[in-house]
């Protein structure tokens, strides 16, 4: 049910290798992108290894998961900057194939619903990452979204606002709105990998682990899919029994 790694480096060696093992069995492979602290060091080893395998990657198509309603493709703390700075910026991708929701779009349901629709055009998503917030949420579907969403716009919980306020600096804001794709979009996805690293992660993992499928815990959801691992340290593997995880050694 759990995989467990000894430290994030352990973590990110796995996922980046499973990563790597997409792009080398499907070159023009489509890929479903998170952002969030526990990426970084995923796609800082993605990096590394494409680099030394001299892997081509610009026949990957890419679509993150979420972006903040008002800030730009330029203002620091958007998740377009964030995949800039963390990974489009630093390998050969094709920025016609890398998709992010417009937190700017004029009209934003007319948007999400353009949003889910290419993501339909393009056969679906064929490996999802995914973090997971201290609350549950997956992309920025908040605890109660329906299972059958599509991309919508979303109020953020103040769990949610608390949580990220650590990425913006004192006199910034974190906003209140943010467009993400929907729990269906996700669910579509082929194969999922959900990422959790860190203690602060450890009691809502023991709640996945307690609880039945219910939309008041979205990621319970992945519970249902046919090909959705879930990856961890020890230390957000710190709350649940031994005895339900395997526990794997460096990639
Ligand atoms: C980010 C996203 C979120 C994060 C989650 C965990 O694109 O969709 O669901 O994955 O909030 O964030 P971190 O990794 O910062 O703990």
């Amino acid at each position: 049910m759990f995989l467990v790694f000894p430290d994030t480096s352990t973590v990110a060696d796995y996922v980046s290798s499973t990563l790597i093992n997409t792009v080398k069995s499907k070159p023009d492979a489509v890929l479903g992108a998170a952002t969030g602290g526990t990426m970084e060091p995923i796609y800082a080893r993605f990096i590394e290894k494409i680099r030394q395998l001299q892997l081509d990657v610009s026949r990957l198509t890419t679509f993150n998961l979420d972006e903040y309603v008002g800030l730009g493709v330029e203002h620091s703390q958007s998740y377009a900057a964030y995949m800039r700075e963390h990974l489009f910026g630093h390998l050969g991708f094709n920025k016609a194939r890398l998709h992010l929701p417009d937190g700017l779009a004029e009209s934003l349901e007319e948007h999400c619903r353009d949003y889910s629709a290419r993501m339909q055009q393009h056969g679906g998503i064929d490996l999802q990452l995914l973090g997971v917030g201290s609350n549950g949420h997956i992309g920025f579907n908040e605890p109660g979204t329906p299972f059958d969403s599509r991309c919508h716009v979303v109020e953020l919980s103040e769990r949610t606002r608390i949580d990220n306020s650590r990425f913006f600096s004192e006199d910034e804001m974190v906003p209140g709105s943010a467009i993400t794709m929907g729990m269906k979009d996700i669910t579509d996805a082929r194969e999922i990998l959900l990422v959790a690293t860190g203690e602060n992660k450890a009691p809502i993992l023991a709640k996945y682990f307690e609880s039945d499928v219910t939309e008041t815990i979205p990621f319970t959801v992945l519970k249902r899919h046919p090909r959705a691992r879930i990856i961890l340290d020890e230390a957000a593997a710190s709350l649940l029994p031994a005895s339900v995880f395997q526990r794997a050694a460096a990639a």
